[in-house]
């Protein structure tokens, strides 16, 4: 009996563990399907100062994203905006995007994403639309710094008509 007793013990405390396990894994934000045919918030030009941010980066927010920019208060659930990172070169005076470096990605969901402010943050390395650079529990990461940083729900950028 006393053995059996144990034993039953010890897979409860290992399906207690599992659940918590599963439970706390955070669903990963989905790569950001037609985001170039999105409106463009913003374009910026970082030098080497930036590290691996050097380049040209374009910005797009899907339509909740948008209001969100053109509220004074949060950003809805739903809102997508992407930071799209190229390489440049120049060329006879004039800079040239080449190569696509990588896009970082936010998300809202409340719920999901609450640990970092409602924002899930992944980024899809060059091309690639599964490739990512880490998963959510770097996220807090990016949120850190743009928490700190920006006056409004976590997003640095403002919109401009
Ligand atoms: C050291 C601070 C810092 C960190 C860390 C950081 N960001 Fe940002 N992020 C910025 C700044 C500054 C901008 C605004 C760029 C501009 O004005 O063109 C920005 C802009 C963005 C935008 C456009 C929306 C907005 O807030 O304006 C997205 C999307 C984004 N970052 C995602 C990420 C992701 C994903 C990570 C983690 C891999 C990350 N960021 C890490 C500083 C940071």
């Amino acid at each position: 009996m006393k053995p059996n007793l144990l034993a039953g013990l010890a897979a409860l405390t290992v399906m207690t563990y599992l659940g918590q396990a599963a439970s706390s894994a955070v669903e990963e934000p989905a790569y950001p399907e037609g985001y170039r045919r999105w409106t463009h918030v913003l374009s910026g030009v970082s030098n080497a100062n930036f590290n691996r941010y050097e380049g040209l980066h374009n910005i797009y927010a899907n339509s909740k994203a948008v209001e969100g920019y053109k509220s004074s208060g949060a950003f809805p659930d739903g809102s997508v905006i992407v930071f799209d990172l190229f390489e440049v070169v120049d060329k006879g005076g004039a800079t040239v995007a080449t190569r696509r470096k990588f896009i970082d990605v936010m998300v809202k969901d409340s719920k999901r994403y609450a640990a970092t402010g409602g924002w899930g943050y992944t980024e899809f390395l060059g091309e690639s639309r599964t490739e990512r650079a880490f998963a959510q529990d770097k996220a807090p990461g990016c949120h850190g710094c743009h928490e700190a940083k920006a006056g409004r729900d976590a997003v640095l950028t403002r919109f401009k008509d």
